[in-house]
């Protein structure tokens, strides 16, 4: 009998010959980077180089973190030690006390779980959570990645322009007949990214009832709630309570995306939940900064400068974003009003036969064109997962200097001439792409 060498049963006889991305994860090949994180680069290119482009493209606050909480932050640059696992017991208890006071939704410390963002925590979510991930369609970007790279299945729901892209009940409930027993998660995010959208009292009412019927655990993002242009955001666990998982950090209100907080608020129902991705954490990212836990306490409890910053910062919003959609639907574009968040969905289908025969078959081709020949960045609707025919955008109206605006929106009233001051650059936009479309 002959002895067959071992490495000749071996595909590759050595690591040379294999390659490389042979041994990346079967989940993560052929995913790439961030899409919002891709254009932001793509943009610094191009600015670099000596275009000028106006950067709708990432989603990241114009404003400037609240002063008190940045001398909070300076104050507590010193501590140094490890926090527990789950967050600053302080902390904890400043973020259950904040929710009690602004959604009516009474919690206590031992509910919240702290992580580095709440992106981190919906993906160790995800992990520790076995079930399908249901999105709406379209949805912020990361959410079925995350699922994809731990191996979750992903059921998307359509939604239609017609109710601005919310989520309705009874297509909730169209996808849970399927196998009405099946473990769901299901991400709701409004104010909603990308579309800029929230849900009526009576739209979460509808979907908590179908939630609660089918056991699906509703993970909601309320990321953006401070930022409801009224300031009346209602959350969807005031009428499915034991179901929902509350998902928050300061990186939208508070302007403090690259300080990396975010927050979860559990149901004592789904403390299981809770265990789990302490477990998780504590063997992946241990504990979330402590200076920043520290200051995060003086956000959360809140007060006067709090309230006056979010007024301001609301006011900027709600004036911006409507005066926006108005120059896109001058373009031809179908936008659903914006309530709340930085961010529009407009959709460009009626100029359909015109782009094709310009040859942009994709809303993604679409994006190319606007950021080569106006220099606006934005992304295409398909890093949402709309469908990529659809010529749907998604435009963060956020390039323009938060801290003055702010300033300035504390003595005045913010109207027209406010915004051409202010945000000209968002302004003027609308106005390159209204230029573009009218060029076609
Ligand atoms: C809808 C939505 N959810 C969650 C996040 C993640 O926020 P963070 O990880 O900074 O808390 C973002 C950030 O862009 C977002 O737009």
């Amino acid at each position: 009998m002959s002895v067959v060498p071992l490495n000749s049963v071996n595909h590759f006889t050595s690591n040379q010959a294999r390659p490389r991305t042979a041994q990346l994860n079967l989940n993560v090949r052929g995913l790439h980077p961030s899409a919002t994180l891709a254009i932001n680069e793509h943009s610094s290119l191009l600015q670099q180089a000596g275009h000028d482009i106006i950067r709708l493209g990432l989603g990241q606050s114009p404003f400037p973190v609240p002063d008190n909480v940045v001398k909070a932050l300076q104050a507590n640059a010193y501590q140094k030690d490890y926090l527990p696992v789950k967050g600053l017991q302080p902390l904890r208890a400043a973020v259950a006390a904040y929710h009690a006071r602004v959604n009516g939704i009474k919690r206590s410390a031992e509910d919240v779980l702290i992580g580095p963002g709440s992106k981190e925590l919906m993906f160790i979510l995800q992990l520790v959570f076995y079930g399908d991930l249901v999105i709406p369609a379209p949805s912020w970007v990361s959410y079925s990645p995350q699922a994809s790279i731990i191996g979750r299945q992903i059921r998307r729901i359509e939604t239609s322009l017609d109710n601005g892209w919310r989520l309705q009940a009874d297509e909730l409930e169209t996808l849970c007949l399927e196998d009405p027993t099946r473990p769901r998660l299901m991400i709701l995010n409004y104010p909603n990214n990308p579309v800029g959208i929230s849900y009526s009292s009576e739209e979460l009412e509808a979907l908590a009832s179908v939630a609660r019927k089918y056991g699906v655990i509703v993970l909601s993002d309320e990321i953006y709630a401070e930022l409801n242009y009224e300031g009346e955001h209602d959350s969807i666990a005031r009428y499915y309570p034991e179901g929902t998982i509350i998902s928050s950090g300061l990186s939208k209100w508070a302007g403090a995306g690259g300080w990396r907080l975010g927050t979860f608020l559990f149901p004592g129902e789904l403390d299981w939940l809770l265990e789990g991705m302490a477990v998780v954490a504590s063997e992946t990212f241990t504990t979330t900064s402590a200076p920043i836990q520290y200051a995060a306490i003086t956000a959360y409890e809140g007060g006067k400068e709090i309230d006056d910053y979010l007024q301001r910062s609301r006011k900027i919003l709600k004036a911006l974003g409507p005066a926006l959609a108005d120059a896109l639907r001058k373009a031809g574009a179908k936008v659903p009003e914006p309530e709340g968040g930085f961010y529009l969905f407009p959709d460009f289908s009626t100029h359909g036969n015109k782009l094709k025969a310009k040859g942009i078959k994709t809303s993604q081709q679409l994006c190319e064109y606007l950021l080569k020949d106006a220099g606006v960045a934005c992304l295409p609707g398909t890093d949402f997962g709309s469908q990529a025919t659809q010529y749907t955008l998604r435009l963060a109206y956020v390039d323009f200097d938060g801290g003055a605006a702010l300033e300035a929106a504390a003595e005045s009233e913010v109207n027209e001439e406010f915004l051409a001051a202010y945000c000209p650059r968002v302004m003027l936009a609308g106005k390159r792409i209204q230029d573009w479309f009218s060029s076609l």
